[in-house]
C-alpha cells in the first residue's frame, strides 16, 4: 500500500509491479480463429463507418463474411417481415425466400432467439435445404434489445464447420451491426 507520503520513487515501483502483474495474468495467446473475427470486427466498423443504408450495410457485411471467412458456401441474412423470416441480402446460391417461425434451423433460432450450431445438416429435424452441398450450419439471431429483428446464417460444406468460437465472433459482428444501424456506439 503506498501512503500519500510515498515517494516518486516508490510509486514508480508499485507501477511496475502492477505492469508485471498484469502480465502475468494476461489472457493465453489468440487463436487463429479468434485473431480472425477480431480483424473481421475491425473491416466491418470500416466498412460502416459513416454509412447507413441498411440494403448497402447488410450487403456488404455478408459480402465481408462470405469472402473471409474459410470453406463457407452461403452466407447472408433473414429478416422478420409479418411473422416470418424473408430473404435478405447474401452470397451463395439462391435461397428459399420465406421461413415460417419455428422451421427449419433459421426458423428455429429466431423462435428461441438463440444462437444454433448444427454440425450436420442432415440430422437436424426439418433442415430446409437451399444448396444441396451444405452439410454444417450456424444461424445467429440478430437482436434490438430482447426482439429478434432476423437471423445470420452461415452454410458449410464441411460437416462440424463452426463451433462455439465462430458463435462468439458471429455474435459480436451481429452486434456492431445491428448498433450502428441504430446509431449506438459498440
Ligand atoms: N438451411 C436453412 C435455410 C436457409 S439456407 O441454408 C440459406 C434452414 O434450415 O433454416
Amino acid at each position: 500500500m503506498i501512503t500519500r507520503a510515498a515517494t516518486k520513487k516508490q510509486k514508480t515501483a508499485v507501477k511496475k509491479t502492477a505492469k508485471t502483474a498484469k502480465k502475468k495474468l494476461k489472457k493465453p495467446a489468440l487463436t487463429a480463429k479468434s485473431k480472425l473475427y477480431a480483424e473481421l470486427a475491425t473491416q466491418l466498423r470500416a466498412l460502416l463507418e459513416g454509412e447507413f443504408d441498411f440494403i448497402a450495410n447488410v450487403s456488404n457485411f455478408a459480402a465481408l463474411l462470405a469472402t473471409s471467412l474459410p470453406d463457407v458456401n452461403w452466407a447472408g441474412f433473414y429478416f422478420l417481415h409479418g411473422g416470418e423470416l424473408v430473404l435478405g441480402p447474401f452470397q451463395g446460391k439462391p435461397a428459399c425466400v420465406r421461413i415460417p417461425l419455428g422451421k427449419g434451423v433459421c426458423g428455429v433460432a429466431a423462435a428461441q432467439a438463440e444462437t444454433i450450431i448444427v454440425p450436420n445438416v442432415h440430422e437436424f429435424p426439418g433442415h430446409i435445404v437451399c444448396d444441396v452441398a451444405s452439410n454444417s450450419e450456424i444461424v445467429v439471431p440478430l437482436f434490438d434489445g430482447e426482439q429478434v429483428l432476423g437471423v445470420l446464417d452461415l452454410d458449410s460444406k464441411l460437416v462440424g464447420r463452426f463451433d462455439d468460437q465462430d458463435a462468439e465472433g458471429l455474435n459480436e459482428l451481429a452486434t456492431i451491426f445491428v448498433a450502428h444501424e441504430e446509431h449506438l456506439e459498440v
